[in-house]
């Protein structure tokens, strides 16, 4: 979808009521103008994750139409059923200033706005220039409110039969990667976008650059309720209200475009809500990217990086332009070393994990609950590093092999905009997979549960075996 540059609100001419309603949400609008101010209200929440390849909303009306979760078309085209649920996470910064999403390429487009974020709070304070953080915070919330404002039209238009007559109560959740939780810089570097992404996708017309950056000092909005989430709890918050659900320590894997995200977890529940204590987590470059530029390399000169070709999927491998006999085992071998760099990161935490943070959970004995997600698991090479790090676990501790599992689909993952033919599990399946973390973002954040970092979480040593001896009487004592 693109942003077609609006008429601003100010040039528009006053409408008669009558002719509003008829017209439909326009760009810009967070109510229906159907619904007056005494109309019973009920709450929205906006899933939106922000993903280094691709962007995903899912939005829930949690009190009403049993919970429905509803991934929301973010492309009018795409080469897949479910691709049009995806955005590419890249912006087009026109001449004037003015924003543009959608399949972009040329040099005018900024395809690394989340990585640059995550870079400008890792990097040393001192080493990042202060009009550099802004343009790249400007950036994103340009980028996030263009798609917030696209896919709320979307969906109060697809929604107008159940929706049109209430006032509506707003709530967005952000994803941010489970390693930068316990970060404050993080937390509120995502939290200031979110709330400049809001205001800016409430304004009906461009949206430039310079707007963005002005919006960034702008208070919060009053109509709008912002937190931020890590992506992990997001992701198995499904899996946490399912019947297949256990408490104790879990590994989720998550690889996407760029990263691969590492996040052990011990799930329990406290006073009747969930409650995650992230253990350890880990934020690698180790994407598809990654294993797609290695590939590259392989090859040789002659063969350049283009993202889209890591995006080809379900097996980008096979769509590189010189694969064949000659070439086939210079592939395998880089394959091998991406295998070798992702399972060292993976590797790192279980080990950790079994010697210090919490050697006694109760899950080694039966097999460790691993959940493989994220675009990046489908391909056949990266899901095999799962296999040998259980291998590896198994051989060097006495714990039992990894329990390497998808997460399930939720009873209510709406895919019912798949028209007719596209109707089928696999394409379900693929939608849900891309949107898992949206989707677990949709959720009140109070169902998804407390969220302890991994910097305040003590490691969990075994509770000591009771000695009994000293109630006995030995024989000689007798
Ligand atoms: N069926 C498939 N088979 C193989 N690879 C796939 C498949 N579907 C998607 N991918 C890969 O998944 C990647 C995108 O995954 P995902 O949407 O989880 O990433 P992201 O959330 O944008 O990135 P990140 O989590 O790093 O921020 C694409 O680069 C593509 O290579
Ligand atoms: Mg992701």
């Amino acid at each position: 979808m693109r942003s077609k540059p609006a008429r601003a609100r100010t040039e528009a001419a006053p409408q008669p009521a009558a002719a509003r309603a008829k017209a439909g949400p326009q760009p810009g609008d967070t109510q229906y103008p159907s619904a007056d101010k005494g109309a019973r209200t009920v709450d929205v929440i906006i899933g939106l994750d922000f993903g280094t390849s691709s962007t995903k909303v899912v939005i829930q009306t949690p009190t009403i139409g049993g919970q429905r979760a509803v991934p929301v078309p973010l492309q009018s085209e795409a080469g897949s059923a479910w691709g049009r649920y995806l955005l590419p996470t890249r912006i087009r910064v026109g001449a004037d200033g003015l924003f543009e999403v959608g399949g972009l390429s040329g040099a005018d487009v900024h395809g690394d706005l989340k990585v640059a974020l995550i870079d400008i709070c890792t990097a040393k304070a001192c080493t990042v220039a202060d009009t550099y953080r802004r343009h790249r915070m400007a950036l994103a919330a340009g980028y996030l409110g263009v798609v917030l404002r696209d896919a709320r039209q979307r969906y109060l238009q697809d929604e107008v039969d159940t929706l049109s007559n209430r006032r509506l109560r707003w709530q967005l959740n952000l994803g941010i990667p489970s390693a930068g939780y316990g970060d404050t810089l993080m937390r509120e570097v995502f939290r200031s976008i979110a709330s400049a992404s809001w205001r800016l996708s409430t304004t009906c017309g461009p949206i430039r650059l310079a707007d963005a950056e002005a919006t960034l000092d702008i208070a919060p909005s009053e109509d709008i309720t912002i937190e931020i989430v890590p992506e992990v709890a997001a992701q198995v918050v499904g899996y946490a209200q399912s019947p297949s659900r256990r408490d104790g320590l879990h590994l989720l894997v998550d690889v996407g475009a760029s990263t691969l995200d590492v996040c052990a977890f011990n799930l329990h529940e406290r006073d009747h809500a969930d409650h995650y204590a992230l253990l350890m987590a880990d934020v690698q470059r180790l994407g598809t990217y990654e294993l797609h530029r290695r590939r590259l390399e392989a090859l040789g000169r002659g063969t350049t990086w283009r993202p889209e070709l890591a995006q080809l999927a379900p097996d980008a491998r096979l769509r590189l332009p010189a694969t064949n006999g000659q070439t086939r085992p210079r592939l395998d071998t880089a394959d091998e070393g991406y295998v070798r760099a992702a399972r060292i990161v993976v590797m790192q935490i279980l080990m950790s994990l079994r010697k210090s943070r919490y050697p006694g959970a109760p899950n080694w004995s039966v097999g460790l609950p691993v959940f493989l997600c994220g675009g990046g698991s489908l391909d056949p090479t990266v899901s095999k590093f799962m296999g040998l790090c259980s291998d590896a676990l198994t051989k060097s501790t006495r714990a039992r092999p990894l329990e390497i599992k998808r997460l399930p689909i939720p009873h209510n993952f709406d895919a019912s905009a798949l028209s007719g033919a596209d109707q089928n599990g696999e394409n379900i399946l693929s939608l849900f997979h891309r949107s898992s973390v949206a989707f677990g973002l949709s959720y009140d954040a109070l169902n998804i549960g407390e969220i302890t970092p991994p910097s305040e979480v003590d490691p969990i040593h075994p509770i000591a075996p009771r000695r009994f001896d000293h109630l006995y009487v030995g024989k000689d004592q007798v």
